[in-house]
């Protein structure tokens, strides 16, 4: 019953994002900006592209209001990539109480419509940041290109188009690999843990089968809900936008920054309203990672103080075209091979991109890091299927270390439930097992 109900919503909610035809105008008009000139090398300033923190009836907290209150140590690290972008990254370099000094280095990366600031968000013994660094862990948080914190561009204000135009290929093959790198750097580490939830764990599967120097880098890959082969998806966005055309939508009305917070306020603002308002706010979970039964309804208020963030809609058109994909399918970007489209999605061809009809697979049986995947039984996302096929090219490198289950977890159970903190010892485990030597 409280599903039907729950799941009713969800269709409420995508029908407010698909056919808010108003609030599509709005978005249009913002980003009708023209692209100024850009800058020379010479006078190299970022523009102004400030912080977007979620919904701000919600409060819309950033990494310095929530780490320091939780009496955690917080650094800010910026990064600047070869293509124009800043990025920020946080880092807890030590635990409660704890003397600085070199110790083992973890690196947390978060999903789609997240931010590290989903690894702080709940009490100390139950945010995986404050889990690990009081474990003894030097904890390092990404932030993807365009997330709520990483906003920097030297080339693009946000209200430019082409400030937009990045999928799971510049986060894999550029941000990652910026990110890991400064945080070797700076702590004088060897090599780092990491840990990916979600597209976290695609993007850390992308670099690692692309870019075999990484794997000297990484001592262990954790991937909570690891999603790479997306053709078993249940009912949920991305399926949604791949079989009913969604994201050609968006496209036609030249939405490139898929505005989920703009979008959603208007939902979000009678949830919060009504009555029965905790349940209203876990439909919108539902709608984009499945039903949880372990995250508390009150927990939402909470959780929209950081969530969603930002996404490129090219993003979520990039996942679309691979869901749409016949065969099992885990590629970069897909340009069509038509050579003379000029259109939001299809602005260049794959012969131009990669001298090849198809776009280039991402390869997970190059993969030599030892790689744990912590699997929900119920996750509709991260589904058994595209999991075992995981494990079968994980396999083939000899790098499928283990394959762990958590009986009810859903997609977001890793993140956002208090009741267990089962996967978070789990992981711990491993990233010691694998820490000698490393710092
Ligand atoms: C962005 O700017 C950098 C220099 O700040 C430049 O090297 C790069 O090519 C530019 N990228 C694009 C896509 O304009
Ligand atoms: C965290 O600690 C609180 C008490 O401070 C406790 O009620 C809660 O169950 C703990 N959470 C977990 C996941 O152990």
């Amino acid at each position: 019953m409280q599903h039907q109900r729950a799941s009713c919503l969800a269709w409420v909610v995508l029908a407010v994002l698909a056919l808010s035809s108003c609030d599509a105008r709005i978005i249009r008009g913002l980003h009708q900006t023209a692209a100024g000139p850009i800058p020379s090398q010479q006078q190299r300033k970022l523009l102004q592209n400030p912080d977007a923190p979620a919904l701000t009836q919600y409060g819309g907290l950033t990494m310095e209001n929530i780490v320091p209150k939780n009496g955690y140590p917080l650094e800010k690290h910026a990064v600047d990539t070869p293509d124009g972008w800043r990025l920020n990254m946080y880092r807890i370099p030590h635990g409660k109480g704890q003397q600085p000094g070199p110790r083992p280095v973890v690196l947390l990366h978060h999903g789609i419509t997240l931010s590290s600031a989903c690894f702080t968000l709940l009490q100390p013994n139950e945010s995986m940041a404050y889990v690990f660094a009081d474990a003894g862990f030097d904890v390092w948080m990404a932030n993807t290109r365009g997330n709520t914190f990483s906003r920097g561009n030297y080339n693009y204000s946000f209200r430019d188009p082409l400030y937009w135009r990045h999928s799971i290929d510049q986060y894999a093959l550029v941000d990652a690999p910026a990110q890991i790198d400064l945080a070797l750097q700076v702590s004088g580490a060897k090599k780092l843990a990491v840990v990916g939830h979600s597209q976290g764990s695609s993007i850390m599967y992308a670099l690692l089968s692309s870019k075999p120097e990484y794997n000297e880098k990484v001592s262990v890959a954790l991937h909570m809900g690891p999603v790479a082969f997306i053709a078993d998806i249940a009912p949920g966005v991305v399926k949604d936008m791949a079989s009913v055309g969604n994201d050609n939508m968006f496209q036609d009305m030249q939405m490139p920054e898929f505005l989920w917070y703009r979008l959603l306020a208007p939902y979000v603002k009678q949830c919060a309203g009504a009555t029965a308002g905790a349940e209203c706010m876990s439909a919108l979970n539902n709608l984009l990672f499945g039903p949880s039964s372990l995250i508390k309804p009150e927990d939402f208020e909470l959780i929209l103080q950081t969530w969603p963030a930002s996404v490129s809609t090219r993003n979520l058109h990039h996942w679309a075209s691979m869901f749409r994909t016949a065969e099992l399918d885990f590629s970069r970007y897909d340009y069509g091979t038509d050579c003379t489209s000029t259109t939001m999605f299809q602005d260049s061809c794959n012969q131009a991109e990669y001298g090849s009809l198809a776009p280039p697979q991402y390869e997970l049986s190059l993969i030599t890091t030892p790689t744990v995947i912590l699997k929900g039984t119920v996750d509709v996302l991260a589904t058994p299927a595209d999991i075992a096929e995981q494990e079968r090219r994980l396999q083939m490198a000899g790098s499928h270390v283990a394959t762990i289950e958590y009986p009810g977890f859903s997609h977001m159970d890793f993140i956002w439930q208090r009741q267990t903190q089962q996967h978070i010892t789990d992981m711990i485990r491993y990233a010691k097992q694998y820490a000698e030597g490393t710092y």
